[in-house]
């Protein structure tokens, strides 16, 4: 019999890889190469089915390439290097993997909130510099996390969590700015106030952003939302690259405009821009929001079993688009 053929593009848990194994002929990229536009588009040659992570660029010229092609599921929720248009037209069903990540992922943005305003990371170099030599009692001061004001732009699944978390866990007060309003029992649950982008940005000690990456949401933060906030003000951002203008926040945070950052995603990651590598205020990590074990996993397994059921049924587990 002849076995319907998949590529996964990126490397996974190899006991995910061993169940697609039995159902289909998988070509795996276990060695987690980056591959090029171009290589990738060659290795789709004759595959039905995919697995990417938010690296792999899914668009009109890979599915032009690819007629054969029928799922490309992304191991990620965020799905912005998938042209979904593009795909329905193609007749490609395009998967994500919502849910399995939301409460690792705010726990993440909550670690990094922490780590930033109480300048952690900052401070641990210090010591680790051996320039630790007495207490001061203004020594690494930071900003105030419990009863201040969070504000949060994007109130998905991921922005709830974060805001049951301040609201229920450390009494913050909980405003929000997102495309529209959520329900007055969701507020009620997640003790949020609806406000607009301005207010927010001028009220909050410290703003979040968990907005999704398209065309409208590109820059949400720039320099004149920078001069908006507070100059005691922390930045989050566990979104997606763009959302911030970088070059303008290493300026801002350069010139003391807000107080510190925390970025788990960048503009043209893995590249970092240089000028976030000379500030001290802000803390960096390689886009690890999701990352633990177990949420990991349950990742490619999602994306795995959208693979699985919808080139055995038919039927996606968690679809993008309508074909
Ligand atoms: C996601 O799921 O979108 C995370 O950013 C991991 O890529």
């Amino acid at each position: 019999m002849n076995q319907a053929e998949i590529l996964v593009a990126r490397a996974i848990f190899p006991e995910v890889l061993d169940v697609l194994s039995s159902h289909f002929k998988v070509e795996s990229n276990q060695a987690d190469e980056v591959w090029s536009a171009s290589e990738l588009t060659r290795r789709m040659q004759g595959k039905v089915g995919a697995l990417t992570t938010g690296s792999e660029r899914i668009d009109a010229a890979l599915l032009q390439a690819n007629p054969q092609l029928k799922i490309v599921a992304n191991m990620a929720v965020g799905f912005n290097n998938f042209d979904v248009p593009a795909m329905t037209a193609a007749g490609v069903q395009a998967t994500n993997t919502p849910d399995v990540l939301t409460e690792t992922t705010a726990d993440f943005g909550f670690a990094l909130l922490m780590a930033t305003a109480r300048r952690i990371t900052e401070s641990e170099h210090f010591l680790r510099a051996g320039k630790w030599t007495k207490w001061s009692y203004d020594m690494f001061a930071g900003a105030e996390v419990h009863g201040s004001t969070i504000g949060i732009i994007g109130m998905g699944r991921i922005g709830q969590g974060i805001a049951r978390r301040a609201a229920h866990g450390f009494g913050m007060n909980v405003i929000y700015h997102n495309r529209s309003r959520l329900s007055p029992e969701l507020e009620a649950e997640c003790k949020a106030r609806y406000v607009g982008k301005q207010e927010l940005l001028q009220t909050a000690d410290h703003v979040m952003l968990v907005v999704p990456y398209s065309a409208e949401s590109h820059h949400t933060i720039g320099a004149a939302e920078l001069a908006l906030m507070k100059p005691t003000a922390t930045l989050v951002n566990i979104a997606r690259g763009g959302i911030v203008d970088d070059a303008a926040l290493a300026k801002a945070l350069a010139v003391g405009q807000i107080a510190a950052a925390g970025l788990d995603v960048f503009e043209g990651e893995p590249q970092v821009h240089p000028d976030l590598l000379k500030v001290p205020n802000v803390v960096l990590t390689p886009h690890i929001a999701s990352a633990t074990v177990k949420t990991r996993r349950a990742m490619a397994q999602l994306a795995a079993d959208n693979l699985v059921t919808y080139l055995t049924r038919g039927q996606a587990l968690t679809p993008l688009n309508t074909l």
